[in-house]
């Protein structure tokens, strides 16, 4: 059919659309591949590199990586899980996550990976950065101890609510986000209804009054591990 590429995943041969990315083709071929920067419905940024996959037995972001005819994608070998257990505990080491009192415990895409991945303690030393937080908004809560800079809430305030709220600033380590006035989220024009205030895949940005609403045992991730929806015989 004009417009489908056949490649292959894992030896199992796919099919996907000319235009998609891997991570979307594998998805539409009930293939998990993992991801925590890649929202749907905001342009790939390909900055976590948690989807890494071995492309023709390269090391490329399936994110952002367009498929081709014959590509070899290795998606889930014990080398590429390696790959993103190293990413997932170094985010771990350079923030401050405290799951067991964090807000977003249970629905939180960072922990999820970490229990799939089966990380129990990362191998590197905590870094223990000193961060910010701003409470200056009435209806929205910003901890950057715990902000992964996966750009999620910087892409959906420009591209869903067209604002400019977030950015980014600064280089390496001294990289983060920040707002697009002094003062604070609460002196910008943020709304609580924003799509920026629910891409978060952390709990960096929380809205307030909406923490520990869903009580444990009906969380998102506290039965299945993130990805089964994807992944046949998951439950959505
Ligand atoms: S999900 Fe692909 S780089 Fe983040």
């Amino acid at each position: 059919m004009s417009g489908t590429i056949e490649f292959f995943i894992d030896g199992r041969p796919v099919t996907g659309r000319a235009g998609q990315t891997i991570l979307e083709a594998a998805e539409d071929n009930g293939i998990y591949i993992p991801r925590l920067c890649h929202m749907k419905g905001l342009t790939p940024y390909g900055g976590c590199r948690v989807c890494t996959c071995l492309v023709n037995s390269r090391a490329q972001a399936a994110c952002t990586q367009p498929i081709a005819p014959g590509l070899i994608v290795d998606s889930d070998s014990e080398a590429v899980r390696e790959i993103r257990r190293q990413i997932i505990e170094m985010l771990f080491v350079e923030g401050n996550h405290f799951c067991m009192f964090c807000e977003k415990s249970g629905s939180c895409e960072l922990q999820a990976l970490a229990y799939r991945f089966g990380i129990t303690a990362p191998r590197h030393p905590y870094l223990f950065p000193r961060r910010e937080v701003d409470a200056t908004h009435a209806g929205v809560f910003v901890d950057h101890n715990r902000c992964v800079l996966c750009g999620r809430c910087v892409r959906a305030s420009r591209q869903s609510d067209g604002k400019a709220v977030f950015g980014f600033v600064g280089r390496g380590p001294g990289r983060r986000v920040a707002v697009n006035a002094s003062g604070g989220l609460g002196r910008t024009e943020a709304a609580t209804a924003d799509a920026a205030m629910r891409a978060c895949p952390v709990g960096a940005i929380l809205v307030r009054g909406e923490a520990y609403a869903t009580p444990i045992g009906r969380r998102p991730y506290d039965h299945q591990p993130i990805g089964s929806d994807v992944e046949e015989g998951g439950t959505p």
